[in-house]
């Protein structure tokens, strides 16, 4: 708006400038002044700002980016290099402060949601037009690594920085989302946050009774961060289909791809299919010495089968891009003198074929009946968490990643995202590309996660110039 009423307020001096300095222009194309528009005189439309921005223009502040994701880094409760940022912990906090801060002094107007997905706006000159959104998750699975998400959260402010450096103007307005809980650490739900502002109708309902593993509520939890003050029905942050034009994700690929072929960008043609299980089972116990083998009902022993019928499951689909992990197995009472009386398992897979993900999950809850018989446990719970189906990227958002990246010379090749994101779910209500980076030897969840300050650079320039012609659009 302001900068509407500013320019308009500078026409006359436009005006003047050109009939003092070139007036050919005036003769040109019409004899009669008086007949043309501003819009003929200045080349461009007149609520328009004149700044011509070309890509050449934008400059990344990568030090300050480099040393920004260090910072926030510190804010783990697990030693260097690990990082562990679990959902509305004080460590979640103090990062999301920093981040709010940093929206601030880029100059974005900050608004947060009753579950903490955080946004920072900057205003397009045509305010009536839906904004084009960027953004990622700085929470962090434990003792994962410093650029899982960080890179796309502080890589969007970076980039929205060097835009404004640049002269940039944004027509459609501009926003950076921070999403809750893309990781599924405390409650189990990933990418929290965006399923919900993707109208996640079942999960509103749900996290009215969802505990974490300690038995805290995740309202109590959240309330304890700030957020939910007054409200328990948190359908109040859905957003509504079409209320971004485009959303674009900056993120490393977590997979080796990029760097073994010596790749500077990857352009997310479309993101794999996950899933999530939860299982129970239910034995006897007793001693370890004086229950004879013969007699058992061992828990521990239907965990172990289970999780190599699932190995067995998603290789039998015959395609490298069947992937399933038993990441959590906990026995109970975890002594090495007792029979274990309860086993609970987490299981995750994943297809890029949502049908053959299906098999998968069908043949496990299979085999998870046949174990249970076999050794006369009880199958206490076999739930399916999440059955999500993959997302296409936008042919016009990919459209515009190439471009971008032809226009900075950068290296680029289209590719699956194995790796959920929010970009999964904001696909559910707005058109989602998605911008990689390589990482080292493709490490990720680890420690040893790692991506160049360069790579960083290169993958901030492409969002920038991105999210440039998405806005102008
Ligand atoms: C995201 O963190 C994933 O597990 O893909
Ligand atoms: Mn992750
Ligand atoms: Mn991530």
């Amino acid at each position: 708006m302001s900068l509407r009423f500013s320019y308009s307020h500078s026409l006359p001096l436009v005006f003047l400038f050109f009939l003092c300095s070139t007036p050919s222009i005036l003769t040109q194309h019409n004899e009669d002044p008086t007949t043309k528009t501003m819009q003929d005189f200045s080349g461009y439309p007149v609520d328009e700002p004149p700044h011509h921005f070309t890509s050449n223009s934008l400059s990344v502040d990568a030090q300050t980016l480099q040393k920004q994701i260090d910072e926030l880094s510190a804010f783990s409760d697990t030693p260097a290099p690990s990082v562990t940022r679990i959902l509305y912990t004080d460590k979640d906090v103090l990062a999301r402060r920093y981040i709010k801060n940093l929206l601030g002094v880029a100059g974005l107007s900050v608004r947060e949601d009753a579950v903490g997905n955080i946004f920072g706006r900057w205003d397009g000159y045509k305010t009536e037009l839906t904004a084009v959104a960027t953004g990622s998750h700085i929470d962090a699975i434990p003792y994962s690594g410093k650029y899982d998400g960080v890179v796309g959260v502080l890589g969007a402010i970076e980039a929205i920085k060097a835009l404004k450096r640049s002269g940039f103007k944004p027509k459609r307005s501009l926003e950076i989302i921070l999403f809750t809980s893309e990781e599924p650490t405390r409650f189990g739900i990933s990418c929290l946050g965006s399923r919900l502002l993707a109208g996640g109708i079942a999960l509103a309902k749900a996290l009215k009774t969802t505990v974490d593993g300690q038995n805290i509520s995740f309202l109590d939890a959240a309330r304890s961060a700030g957020y939910a003050r007054h409200e328990d029905d948190l359908s109040i942050v859905f957003l509504k289909e079409g209320s971004y034009s485009a959303f674009v994700e900056l993120h490393i690929e977590q997979g080796p791809t990029l760097e073994e072929e010596g790749v500077s960008i990857g352009i997310v043609t479309a993101i794999a299919a996950p899933a999530s299980i939860k299982v129970d089972f239910e034995g006897n116990g007793g001693h370890a010495g004086a229950v004879l083998m013969p007699n058992r009902n061992d828990a521990g022993l239907a965990a172990a089968e289970l999780a190599l019928a699932v190995e067995k499951h998603v290789l039998e689909s015959g395609s490298v891009d069947t992937v399933g992990t038993v990441g959590i197995l906990e026995l109970h009472p975890g002594a090495i003198n007792s029979i274990p009386s309860k086993s609970h398992l987490e299981i995750d897979t994943r297809d890029i074929d949502e049908k053959r993900r299906n098999v998968v999950i069908e043949k496990i809850q299979q085999s998870a009946i046949s174990i249970a018989s076999k050794r006369k446990v009880n199958l206490s719970e076999f739930k399916i968490i999440n059955q999500d189906p993959p997302a296409l990227s936008d042919k016009s958002i990919i459209e515009a990643m190439e471009a971008a990246s032809k226009e900075l010379n950068l290296t680029q090749k289209f590719m699956i995202s194995r790796a959920y994101h929010d970009s999964l779910f904001m696909a559910r209500i707005s058109p989602m590309g998605m911008i990689f980076i390589p990482c080292y030897k493709g490490y990720s969840h680890k420690p040893e996660e790692y991506a160049s300050t360069q790579d960083i650079a290169n993958g901030v320039k492409v969002l920038a110039l991105t999210l440039a012609k998405l806005s102008s659009r």
